[in-house]
């Protein structure tokens, strides 16, 4: 397999974050969790980072932290739900690597991601019926950015690893 990045991208609570865990773990390469990163970089949440800043600045990191990828080690990047909001950010992830797109049912995410509190887009949204509708004005926005698509209702993680390993032996490879 060639050295190139394995972005993640999907709503939120389509199993990206456990995916790349598991996917990493098989490839023996390593993880980053843009979340994550960015909430250890700017040492507040994402809640807070939205509040004070709002979703704009938010968005911002996201665009900075993928730019600072292209040179790193390759890995598996579990990506914010909203990096495909931004066109400059799906360049920047085609250039340095793969994109699996993970889909899931409304209705599934909704039971995934009804008792968090820390995704700010849902939080006075946490219906099935919002869900839906944001998923439908980012659908295009996903499925033109992605190189794979995997479907994860009702599979194990081991079940879409599996699948994203096989889809991408045969994927074209980005020249
Ligand atoms: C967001 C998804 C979240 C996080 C932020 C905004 C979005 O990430 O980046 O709350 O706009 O879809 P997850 O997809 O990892 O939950």
């Amino acid at each position: 397999m060639e050295k190139q990045h394995i972005f993640l991208i999907g709503f939120m609570g389509t199993g990206k974050s456990t995916v790349a865990g598991e996917l990493s773990r098989r490839l023996e390469i390593g993880q980053i969790e843009m979340d994550d990163e960015i909430v250890k970089e700017q040492g507040m949440s994402i809640n807070d980072i939205f509040e004070k800043y709002g979703e704009a600045h938010f968005r911002g990191l996201e665009s900075d932290l993928l730019a600072g990828l292209a040179e790193k080690e390759q890995m598996v990047v579990s990506c914010g739900g909203g990096v495909v909001t931004r066109s400059e950010n799906v360049e920047c992830m085609k250039k340095c690597g793969r994109i699996v797109l993970l889909t899931a049912r409304p209705e599934t995410v909704y039971h995934r991601v009804k008792d968090n509190e820390e995704r700010p887009i849902l939080k006075n949204n946490m219906t099935i019926e919002f869900i839906s509708g944001l998923m439908e004005k980012r659908r295009t926005a996903y499925e033109s950015a992605a190189d794979i698509l995997i479907e994860t209702d009702e599979k194990s993680v081991l079940q879409i690893c599996e699948e994203i390993m096989h889809k991408m032996k045969f994927s074209r490879i980005r020249q």
